[in-house]
């Protein structure tokens, strides 16, 4: 059977990536995009293949239930890959409800759409929730994050994804709508928008601006290029088994401040600026609250039953990072024009 596959938030940082991936790697079947296109959705991510003939967009918010069914019905869609989440740690803090909204709320909404959809046969169908790390809490300074490792989220952030992997799994065992899940550690890369530590610290550092470390800069992250990210997707889509979960990352913890220095040194450089200048920049901050201390994902069950793996090391992945940064200034100043500074200034203004 052909494939209609819905992928929603394909317009943010990952979900460009995956829709690229699949528009141009299957060309029998149909990509539809789904996206309301808020802060973080950009169709400037896409301009490269949004003139393909088996790509599709479709504005439309997952709140909305009517619409999410139009589309359904329109596209005859077989499969869904759901990515469109409110992302940004910082701003469920400052704003829980959207994260309720469009993180449960929302997540309900697809799958309600997709079961009625689906419901002669299940058989057929695949519905992939693509979810996060943060789902299981914070680490001490041992042991790694498996997929029996339980829940534990901090934030509001983690607490609304956590709520969503549930639905996903209560719709399985209860409706018996075919499903996956997988839980990805820190992605990185190009897209990503300026509000998350690796980008944003890019642009500051492009700018001369302070690069404000929250609390010591000791807390740890797993970080995975997006495009390798993008390709555990098209693996545990095509090959995951039904309604097992699948934990995706590539063994490569750092601490902040160590992360953040070698950003420095390697900007110096393709910068031609003088050695030492841009750590000058550094400012530790107040720190973020409820911040959870380390994150690190093991990533054996994908390797091993799966056959992925990473296909670029860190620091191939982080130069080619700051190479796109520094040759795609026009998106950069689109998407820090306009609201952006409002945010900044709003986001980094009582940390100190
Ligand atoms: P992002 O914030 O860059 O993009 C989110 C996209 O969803 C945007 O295009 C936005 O317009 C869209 N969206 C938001 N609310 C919507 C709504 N109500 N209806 C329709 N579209 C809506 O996020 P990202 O970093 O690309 O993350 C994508 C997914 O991957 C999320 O589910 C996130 O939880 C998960 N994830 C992210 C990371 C990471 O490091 N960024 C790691 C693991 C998992
Ligand atoms: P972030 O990119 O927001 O991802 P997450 O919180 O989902 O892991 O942050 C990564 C780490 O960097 C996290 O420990 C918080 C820290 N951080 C800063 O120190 N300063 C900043 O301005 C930001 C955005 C993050």
């Amino acid at each position: 059977m052909k494939k209609n596959i819905l992928i929603t938030g394909g317009a943010g940082f990952i979900g460009s990536h995956v829709v690229r991936l699949f528009v141009t790697k299957y060309l029998s079947y149909n990509i539809i995009n789904l996206d309301a296109l808020t802060y973080a959705g950009n169709l400037e991510n896409l301009k490269d293949i949004d003139h393909c003939s088996n790509y599709f967009f479709e504005k439309v918010n997952i709140l909305d239930a009517a619409q999410l069914k139009e589309v359904f019905v329109k596209h005859n869609i077989t499969d869904v890959i759901h990515l469109a989440a409110e992302s940004h740690v910082d701003r469920s803090i400052l704003s829980p409800l959207d994260f309720v909204y469009t993180n449960v709320i929302g997540t309900v909404n697809l799958l309600n759409t997709a079961k009625e959809f689906w419901k002669d046969d299940f058989s057929s169908h695949l519905f992939y929730h693509v979810s996060t790390d943060e789902v299981y809490g914070a680490l001490g300074n041992e042991g790694f994050f498996t997929e029996t490792t339980p829940y534990h989220p901090n934030s509001p952030y983690s607490a609304s994804k956590a709520s969503s992997d549930h639905f996903v799994r209560a719709y399985a065992e209860t409706y018996h709508i075919q499903t996956v899940i997988s839980n990805c550690s820190n992605n990185y890369g190009p897209f990503h928008f300026p509000e998350k530590l690796i980008p944003l610290f890019i642009n500051n550092i492009i700018n001369k601006k302070p690069l404000p470390v929250y609390g010591d800069g000791l807390y740890t992250r797993d970080w995975l290029f997006v495009k390798d990210h993008a390709t555990a997707i098209d693996t545990v889509f095509h090959n995951g088994k039904i309604n097992d979960t699948y934990n995706i990352g590539g063994f490569n913890e750092w601490k902040n401040i160590d992360l953040v220095k070698l950003l420095c040194t390697l900007m110096d450089k393709k910068l031609n600026r003088q050695s030492g200048e841009s750590e000058q920049l550094i400012t530790y901050v107040k720190d973020r609250p409820g911040h959870d201390r380390r994150y690190a994902i093991d990533a054996t069950k994908i390797n091993q039953e799966l056959g992925w793996k990473p296909s670029v090391t860190f620091e191939e992945g982080l130069a080619q990072t700051i190479d796109w940064y520094l040759e795609n200034t026009e998106w950069l100043n689109n998407v820090t024009s306009g609201t952006y500074e409002k945010y900044y200034d709003n986001m980094y203004a009582d940390r100190g």
